[in-house]
């Protein structure tokens, strides 16, 4: 590799630097007020596990055994880092055995060895929720709406939810016989990929993308059609719950999630603005059975993951503005050297006051010092100049009109308040 090519980020990764990065706080801090109304605490796990650990989430699942970033540790510890978030959740649940239930949030780094393209990483952040030791629809229907309502708040407004039941064990037994039988009765031209993948587990063809599959997959029974009288009464409640919220859904019996964990309620909020391949926002659903393979008590559990970078690409898309705060005030320094710390003193008192300040360092010229504040994305800039020093005052601009005024130092935070105000519409 040259030596140009080493000091790149590698393949299907990449940097969020400012100003990008403005709409990630924002997305962050909406989530995490969200989370926190809805009474999920944060949860932050290792960026990196026992291998055993994401083995759980399905030996055959493409994300487990091609994607997964394998590695030894100097100790001999077979290590992966993080494919996704559930697995690791549910493993310190087990270790940790806090009351049920238990309630948490996550914003985390995920590693897939992926074929990389637009909206589909080799490291990607998710946003989730995992929410454990509660059998109730109702609380479905909850993680639902907490996943619907902050893609209100943020602005996503072109989603649409799609809803599915994978079933109980009673349900999923004989769906599994039956796919298996359609598959080996329609797939035997397949060679060996396809008869390995079906004696796996043949849910694990339904959402294989090879192109000469698709006829018999779309020809494949439904899980609907096996649930069990209790698994169908649950579905019922979650779709009644959910449009008692006034959210929309719409029934896909066709969807199955990428991992063996899924029991019961399954989802996948999609984007019109993103492209079809990669146009899954978030999704998620229950795991009933996956605390015990952990070891632990039998647990139900339900969550969701949402890829920030797909929220991003799909906000850009629709052109939704970023809120995201920027500098307010730019400081200039008309003292020079001379001036001692009366610059720094000021800057750091308007930041305690609340607004987001900044200058130019290293006693660069006055006039440098306007550009600076022009470029800054400041709306005022506050000059320190030696006469309106000594009547105790400093010059505002406002550097969108120009207008400029002599303000005393004791009223400048009222000025800056009221002007903030102004602007906000508040
Ligand atoms: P997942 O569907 O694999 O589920 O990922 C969740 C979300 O992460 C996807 O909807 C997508 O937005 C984003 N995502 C996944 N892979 C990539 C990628 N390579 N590049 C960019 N974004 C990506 C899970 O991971 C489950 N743990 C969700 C869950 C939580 N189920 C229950 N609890």
């Amino acid at each position: 590799m040259s030596r140009d090519d080493v000091f790149r980020a590698p393949k299907g990764v990449h940097d969020v630097l400012p100003p990008e990065s403005g709409r990630w706080v924002e997305i962050v801090a909406c989530f995490a007020e969200r989370a926190a109304r809805y009474g999920y605490g944060l949860a932050i796990t290792p960026m990196f596990e026992h291998v055993e650990v994401f083995h759980r989430v399905g030996e055959h699942t493409d994300v487990v055994a091609k994607e997964m970033y394998e590695l030894t540790d100097k100790g001999g510890r077979r290590l992966a880092l993080r494919p996704e978030g559930t697995a690791s959740v549910v493993r310190a649940y087990v270790e940790h055995r806090p009351t049920p239930p238990w309630k948490v949030w996550y914003v985390a780094p995920n590693f897939r060895y992926e074929r990389a393209q637009k909206g589909r990483y080799r490291q990607h952040w998710q946003l989730g929720v995992e929410a454990l030791g509660v059998d109730d629809p109702d609380i479905d229907v909850e993680v639902i709406a907490l996943l619907s309502g902050f893609y209100r708040d943020i602005g996503l407004s072109d989603v649409r939810l799609l809803l599915n039941s994978m079933g109980d064990a009673e349900s999923r037994a004989p769906f599994v016989a039956a796919l298996r039988d359609h598959f080996l009765r329609h797939g035997d031209a397949f060679g060996e990929d396809f008869v390995a993948r079906v004696e796996a587990n043949p849910m694990r063809v339904l959402d294989a993308k090879v192109e000469a599959w698709q006829d018999v997959i779309g020809s494949a029974p439904q899980l609907p059609e096996f649930l069990s009288p209790d698994a169908t009464a649950k579905f019922e409640r979650v779709q009644a719950g959910l449009s008692d919220l006034g959210i929309d859904v719409e029934l896909d019996p066709r969807l199955v999630r990428g991992f063996d964990y899924y029991t019961g309620t399954t989802f996948e909020f999609q984007s019109a603005a993103l492209d079809a391949a990669q146009n899954a926002v978030g999704g998620g659903g229950r795991y009933d059975r996956l605390a015990e393979e952990f070891g632990g008590p039998p647990t139900p559990g339900i969550g969701f993951g949402s890829g920030i970078e797909r929220i991003v690409l799909a906000l850009d898309a629709l052109g939704a503005p970023s809120a995201a705060a920027g500098i307010e005030v730019f400081v200039v320094d008309g003292l020079g050297p001379d001036g001692g710390t009366t610059v720094g003193g000021l800057v750091e008192a308007l930041r305690a006051d609340g607004f987001a300040v900044d200058r130019a360092f290293g006693g660069r010229s006055v006039k440098a010092q306007w550009k600076a504040a022009d470029r800054s994305g400041a709306a005022v800039a506050v000059m320190v100049g030696r006469d309106e020093l000594d009547r105790d005052a400093v010059a505002v601009k406002d550097l969108a009109s120009g207008e400029q005024e002599e303000v005393s130092r004791t009223a400048l935070v009222a000025w800056l308040t009221a002007r903030r105000e102004r602007v906000s519409g508040r």
